[in-house]
């Protein structure tokens, strides 16, 4: 179906849950048991399996847009280094020097050609080969090119750069990705602006992705802030894979009236809303004149979570006034997120790990929530075959 078309009907069918007051739903309630957000060995295998072994959305093109930038950060305890080459081409590698392990850069965005280890100043190229050992003589004959930096699989698609954790497992991203791939590339994120970052801290990874799931909590935990702009718990959800689309209705979507339908889709962002997500930890919502890119990385136990939040904008602001505006946007969602989002994120994990409870609810109407804890389940237990269906 040609794109138009398909916006135009998800279109209609949040028109009709307004007018219903409907919502679309899962077919039945679905209970977890809590110890999924708490249980230490339920969460090393989410690492393992999930962010070990599947293809990480770990920074934006416009982050290293230019030839020689790069980017380092550590993801659930690996250090990365992310290298853009003269050609333009990106890489991946593990952080961490061949001699002793060092990290060759800090975590940190920065533009350079060779990386000179801060131990005992070995060099590599940004695509990975150890070009230089110091006081080679001495230190003994070593075959050069078998000691470059342990490269990740990498790719950059539709102004993302993917990478997975583990050197030598296959990236392919057509099949990872699926459907997704349209939605993510329709964007062409990489002649957005990358406006800045902010980073929070949180609860379970789990926690944090549930709340850009579902609007059924925006008239209780957003009541001031997201409230006036985005109607409650009035949500159309689609899948591709285990990444999600969903729809929610703003506040003026009532205007829609004044297109024919064959043009509701010119609605998208501005009546329609939409927040789509990457499996297991990305959700990015394009609105506003802003966007913010939501990128989950596990902490170093069960309860907590970092996150950066990405704030990017179609337009590279003309003027002071312009760039003030995207501020006042991008603090104004960081603050809704942390404040509000995370702050409830924090008590809910103190909750759970009370043992108060042996088991948490979603209800039908959080249907993008019960698919992407069955997703969860589906990529760490070996028994279960199938994936689940929405
Ligand atoms: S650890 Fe890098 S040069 Fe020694
Ligand atoms: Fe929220």
């Amino acid at each position: 179906m040609d794109r138009k078309e398909e916006y135009n009907q998800i279109a209609e069918r949040v028109v009709g849950h307004v007018e219903n007051n409907t919502t679309d739903q899962a077919e039945n309630i679905l209970s977890i048991p809590t110890s999924d957000y708490t249980c230490k060995k339920r969460w090393n295998s989410e690492i393992n399996k999930i962010f070990k072994e599947l293809p990480l959305m770990l920074a934006l093109s416009i982050e290293i847009p230019n030839k020689g930038d790069y980017k380092s950060m550590e993801v659930v305890g690996i250090p990365v280094l992310i290298t853009r080459d003269k050609e333009s081409k990106v890489h991946a590698f593990r952080n961490v020097c061949s001699h002793r392990g060092a990290p060759l850069a800090g975590e940190e965005i920065g533009n350079k050609n060779r990386f000179t280890c801060p131990y005992h100043g070995w060099t590599y190229s940004n695509q990975g080969d150890l070009i230089g050992i110091l006081e080679n003589d001495k230190f003994g004959e070593l075959d050069k090119s078998c000691n470059g930096l342990q490269v990740l699989p990498c790719e950059e698609f539709g102004g993302m750069i993917f990478v997975t954790l583990t050197p030598n497992l296959e990236l392919n991203l057509d099949e990872f990705l699926g459907g997704m791939k349209s939605e993510i590339e329709h964007f062409k994120l990489q002649d957005w602006h990358y406006h800045g970052f902010k980073i929070i801290h949180g609860a379970n990874w789990k926690i944090a992705f549930d709340g850009y799931l579902e609007g059924y909590h925006f008239s209780t935990a957003h009541k001031e802030s997201i409230l006036p702009m985005t109607q409650q718990g009035i949500m159309d959800f689609s899948s591709f894979g285990p990444h999600l689309r969903i729809a929610f209705a703003s506040t003026n979507i009532d205007e829609i009236h004044d297109l024919p339908k064959n043009e509701w889709w010119k609605k998208e962002g501005a009546g329609v809303d939409f927040v789509r997500t990457l499996f297991p930890n990305i959700s990015i919502s394009l609105g506003l004149g802003i966007g913010q890119i939501a990128q989950i990385l596990p902490g170093n136990t069960p309860d907590k979570n970092t996150t950066i939040l990405h704030y990017v904008a179609p337009e590279t602001p003309k003027n002071e006034e312009d760039k003030a505006e995207l501020d006042h946007f991008m603090n104004f969602l960081r603050d809704v997120v942390n404040d509000e989002d995370y702050a409830l994120g924090l008590e809910i994990q103190r909750g759970l790990d009370s043992n108060s409870k042996e088991n948490v609810i979603f209800g039908k109407n959080e249907r993008g929530n019960q698919y992407f804890h069955k997703y969860v389940d589906f990529f760490i237990d070996e028994n279960i075959k199938k994936p689940p269906i929405l």
